[in-house]
């Protein structure tokens, strides 16, 4: 078998184009524009790439974005203190803090002093909790671009058995813990694996999707998959440089190989990829009907 390519970039389009509808008419019917703030702190050099994305996508789909680039030596004082202000900031709907942060500031408390109704990221406790219980507010977007892929190219996540390797806070836990929900979109049976997994393959080969965020190139090898399972590469790996200087990147799963086996894969990049951006100007249009309370 051949697997059909699940390509988020499709996808994405898809999504921003509905998004720029609602965005439209939020505009037209209630005066309403939904405002995205990007903080960035230091200069390192993808972090520049990736606010840079974010506030070109905002753009084109019509939210109103601030962008504030903040120097390396940036104190937590005055970080904390800027986050207070977009906190109150009503144009501001969203707060997004670029991560990685210099290694002098403290991440977690910069990321929970953002208020949980713009916490756009889906990083903050609050937002955490919610999720675990079934009552999101936000998502975060990664997993949630990995749920909206597998819903809009017809997968059946019902009663599927799941299996997740990988446990971050940004992946995935949560998109275990969603997948796992008694809700539309999910209640799935779900495995998460990780470098402690007794025979990780033993449970891969059950999976009827398999996402892998490990961050291992090629971790995933055909053999550890079942045929005709759905497989989501959300791996991002630089395994080289091209003669110009280009990024050559690889996912988590030996693609070549598993492709012949699965029914259904995301390649990367064009997979999982652009699919976290688009999530994150859901998330910025979500804050900011609920905050005029038209959720
Ligand atoms: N496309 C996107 O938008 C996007 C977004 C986020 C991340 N990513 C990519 O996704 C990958 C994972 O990111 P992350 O932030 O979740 O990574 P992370 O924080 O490094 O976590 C990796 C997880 O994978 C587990 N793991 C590592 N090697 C393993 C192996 N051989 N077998 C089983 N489990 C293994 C680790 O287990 P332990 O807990 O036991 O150490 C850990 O739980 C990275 O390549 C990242 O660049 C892509």
């Amino acid at each position: 078998m051949t697997a059909q390519l699940i390509k988020g970039a499709d996808v994405a389009r898809e999504i921003r184009a509905e998004l720029k509808q609602e965005i439209t008419e939020l505009k037209e019917k209630h005066n309403l524009v939904p405002g995205l703030v990007t903080v960035l702190v230091g200069a390192d050099p993808a972090s520049q790439v990736y606010v840079g994305q974010k506030e070109k996508t905002a753009q084109e789909l019509g939210i109103y974005s601030e962008r504030h680039d903040l120097p390396e030596a940036t104190t937590q004082e005055d970080l904390l203190a800027l986050i207070d202000r977009l906190n109150k900031d009503p144009k501001i709907h969203g707060i997004l803090v670029q991560l990685p942060l210099p290694k002098h500031l403290n991440e977690t408390e910069v990321l929970y002093t953002i208020d949980p109704k713009k916490d756009v990221d889906g990083f903050h406790p609050v937002s955490i909790g919610k999720l675990m219980i079934g009552e999101p507010d936000f998502l975060p977007c990664t997993p949630h671009g990995i749920q909206q892929l597998l819903i809009r190219t017809g997968v059946q996540i019902e009663g599927a058995e799941v299996v997740v390797v990988g446990r971050s806070n940004i992946v995935g836990k949560p998109i275990a813990n969603m997948l796992l929900q008694k809700q539309k979109g999910a209640n799935a049976t779900v495995t998460i694996c990780h470098t402690r997994t007794r025979d990780i393959a033993s449970h891969t080969r059950r999976a009827d999707i398999l996402i892998v965020a490990a961050g291992k190139p090629k971790a995933i090898t055909a053999d550890m998959v079942k045929e005709g399972a759905v497989v989501i590469d959300v791996g991002v790996n630089q395994i080289g440089t091209t003669d110009s200087g280009k990024r050559i990147l690889c996912g988590d799963v030996d693609f070549d190989a598993v492709k012949e086996k699965a029914s259904a894969i995301t390649p990367v990049p064009g997979g999982v990829g652009p699919m976290t951006i688009t999530m994150l100007m859901m998330n910025t249009v979500r804050a900011a009907r609920v905050a005029a309370g038209l959720a």
